[in-house]
């Protein structure tokens, strides 16, 4: 780690020249930490898109800004912010409870080989346990800890069914209601941290969601499955700790929640699909998400097989 007051001046200097023009000539070398806009301009020279992100979310040796990112989130504010995260300020909305669930218990090899995608389904209605049961295996909580703070002050933490860089969670979890006993059709998102539903679309809104799909040449009916899962990523979450390297850590923990809600699905005696053809700017806007800070990222449709 290097220190200001053993640089020479002269160097903190040009450093600093080269850190304000650097947007402008990117090709300069920059000494010191570089402003975030350009930290990435002279890693990749890949003209897609695609390869330019893979190689911009590498780590490098050396990457000062990186390490030092990284390490402030050891601090006590960010161990509170981690503790803190995820609550959410519904204040006048009806929270909705969630019953005990259902116990899995087929085996985890057996639900791992029974695993398919599924998009027929019959539009009977199960009850509200199984969606508490598939929710928690997504993203409930399972366990708490405690952190330690500054004159033997302490905070709760939670842990939850899925893994997630940093502890920070960056996904939450929402759902399209269609065939659910005692829950009204609509749009709801699950509070993990505490095991309740909040209703925040009509089924009017629902249905209008689904306009968004890209529809395939087999035709499917979206509403005859029980639940569509949207993955809504907060991607500054993870990016404001690793940089571009945070989206990376967003995909594969959508990755990880998938596949436990397809597991949960099957071990439930329910079919589940990944559905990754939908048109984002628009179902952002239904949702009033603004596409960088708050955007859908992956669906899951559920639903009893037909
Ligand atoms: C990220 C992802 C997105 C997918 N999107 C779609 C989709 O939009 N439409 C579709 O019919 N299937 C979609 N699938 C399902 C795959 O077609 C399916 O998993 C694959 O054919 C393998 O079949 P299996 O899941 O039954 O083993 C998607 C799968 C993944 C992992």
């Amino acid at each position: 780690m290097v220190f200001n007051e053993e640089i020479p001046q002269e160097l903190l200097s040009a450093s600093t020249y080269l850190n304000g023009y650097s947007p402008f000539i990117p090709w300069s070398i920059s000494i010191g930490l570089k402003p975030n806009l350009i930290r990435y301009a002279d890693r990749g020279h890949s003209p897609l898109l695609a390869e330019n992100y893979l190689l911009n979310s590498y780590y490098t040796r050396g990457d000062i800004e990186s390490e030092l990112s990284i390490e402030h989130f050891y601090e006590e504010a960010c161990i509170v912010t981690q503790a803190l995260n995820n609550q959410r300020d519904y204040y006048d909305f009806k929270r909705i409870a969630l019953p005990v669930g259902i116990s899995l218990d087929m085996s985890l090899g057996e639900a791992m080989l029974r695993r398919r995608s599924v998009n027929e389904f019959t539009g009977d209605s199960v009850n509200l346990d199984y969606l508490a049961t598939v929710v928690r295996s997504v993203k409930g909580v399972s366990d708490t800890g405690v952190a330690k703070l500054r004159e033997g002050k302490k905070i709760r933490l939670n842990f939850s069914t899925i893994s997630s860089a940093g502890h920070l969670y960056p996904i939450d979890v929402y759902f399209l209601a269609f065939n659910i006993k005692n829950l009204d059709s609509g749009i709801y998102h699950y509070l993990e941290n505490e095991d309740v539903l909040i209703k925040i679309g009509d089924e009017k809104k629902a249905l209008h969601v689904l306009d968004t799909f890209i529809k395939s040449k087999k035709s499917i009916n979206y509403s005859r499955s029980n639940y569509i899962c949207l993955f809504v990523a907060h991607p500054w979450k993870s990016m404001s700790k690793y940089g571009n390297r945070g989206l990376r850590f967003i995909l594969q923990e959508i990755g990880a929640m998938t596949q436990n809600m397809h597991l949960a699905n099957v071990a439930l005696g329910l079919g589940s699909m990944d559905w990754g053809g939908y048109y984002e700017n628009e179902i952002n806007q239904i949702l009033g998400f603004d596409g960088i800070n708050q955007s859908v990222l992956h669906i899951i449709l559920a639903g009893i097989i037909n």
